[in-house]
């Protein structure tokens, strides 16, 4: 039997939620990955250090109990019009902040975003960044212009984002689920303070998957599913071996009904088979080898976080497995249900 050992994984951008389904969300992840970067747009937001504190206490407390005791959640806080200064400085305080990273989300573009950020670069939030930049905190962007068309919103966000690089040269970036061949292209032309999160199905699939055999619900996210030549030049990214191209799982649940409906919430819930997922992408390309730097080493090294002497491994076994589908009406549907991947963890 075939075997692959890597590293734990690093997922540089998971939503866990809120309420009941967090238990699981997070035992899901924590299972396979060394640690991972917890999105903030909960219901309420992580707005402050005090919610993140809060935020992370809980995650850790059900990694604990599961048994994994290993696993290390870094934290975002949600950048608001009004959000000051003071609340960077806050956030880096403490010693070995928990606070890693300051999400941008433009108003409206996504899963509660209404109270994201309307002028990216408005005075206040010009010194938040100033604040970020001398504390090595880094600025995660949800790269779309909410009011462009849902296929271009992506691309006509760049040039914010190059004016943030202009006006922060020294501000760490992170362009989140990197979708177009343009994004790509401006990470690749840009310095080594800016990266791009990767996510497994926008490795994996077009707008075609998406729309042509029928609509498919659990397909639908944010950014959209582009055209293969987007596609391609997206898996190229991550099978590359540059250190600034990581994996952001994206992994966003949402129950079935929510997703099963006439207005169809964006989200592609990928957790569960993520790494799977991943290697037969990078097994397709022929570059599995190249498995380990994108999931498990350029993602932390980004972010500064020092890799444990002692990481463990995680292995992987060329076996076919049938993807299930949910064990209740509630829960979320993984892409593919019922079909087959031809890699499985083994625990
Ligand atoms: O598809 C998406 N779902 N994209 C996002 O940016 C947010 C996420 C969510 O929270 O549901
Ligand atoms: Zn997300």
């Amino acid at each position: 039997m075939e075997r692959l050992l890597i590293r734990r994984p690093w997922d540089m951008h998971v939503h866990f939620r809120q309420g009941e389904v967090l238990d699981g969300l997070v035992r899901e992840t924590a299972r396979y990955c060394a640690g991972a970067l917890v999105m903030p747009n909960t219901s309420p937001p992580i707005l402050t250090y005090e919610d993140a504190l809060e935020y992370e206490f809980r995650i850790k407390n059900v990694a604990n109990r599961a048994g994994y005791q290993h696993f290390k959640p870094l934290m975002a806080l949600k950048l608001a019009q009004n959000t000051s200064e003071q609340t960077i400085w806050r956030a880096a305080s403490s010693i070995n902040s928990i606070v890693k990273a300051v999400k941008l989300y433009p108003r409206g573009v996504t899963t509660n975003t209404s109270d994201g950020v309307s002028a990216p670069l408005e005075k206040n939030l010009q010194k938040v960044y100033a604040a970020m930049q001398e504390v090595g905190m880094v600025l995660s962007i949800h790269c779309e212009d909410p009011n462009a068309d849902v296929f271009a919103a992506e691309e006509q966000y760049l040039p914010v984002v190059g004016l943030l690089t202009h006006l922060f040269p020294d501000l760490r970036i992170v362009l989140e689920h990197v979708s177009t061949r343009a994004a790509v292209e401006f990470v690749q032309q840009s310095g080594p303070n800016v990266a791009a999160t990767i996510t497994a199905h926008h490795m994996r699939f077009n707008r075609n998957h998406l729309l042509k055999d029928g609509l498919r619900p659990h397909l639908y996210c944010k950014p959209i599913l582009k055209t293969e030549n987007d596609r391609q030049a997206v898996h190229a990214a991550a099978v590359s071996g540059n250190p600034t191209f990581f994996l952001g799982s994206d992994s966003a649940p949402h129950p079935k009904n929510a997703k099963e409906t006439s207005c169809c919430a964006a989200g592609v819930f990928t957790a569960p088979i993520l790494i799977p997922l991943l290697a037969e992408s990078f097994e397709d390309a022929r570059m599995l080898d190249r498995l380990e730097g994108f999931a498990s080493i350029y993602g932390p090294q980004f972010y500064g976080i020092v890799p444990r002497q002692s990481a463990a491994l995680l292995t992987l076994v060329r076996e076919t497995e049938q993807i299930p589908h949910p064990r209740s009406s509630e829960a979320a549907v993984l892409p593919l249900a019922g079909e087959s991947l031809r890699w499985r963890i083994q625990y």
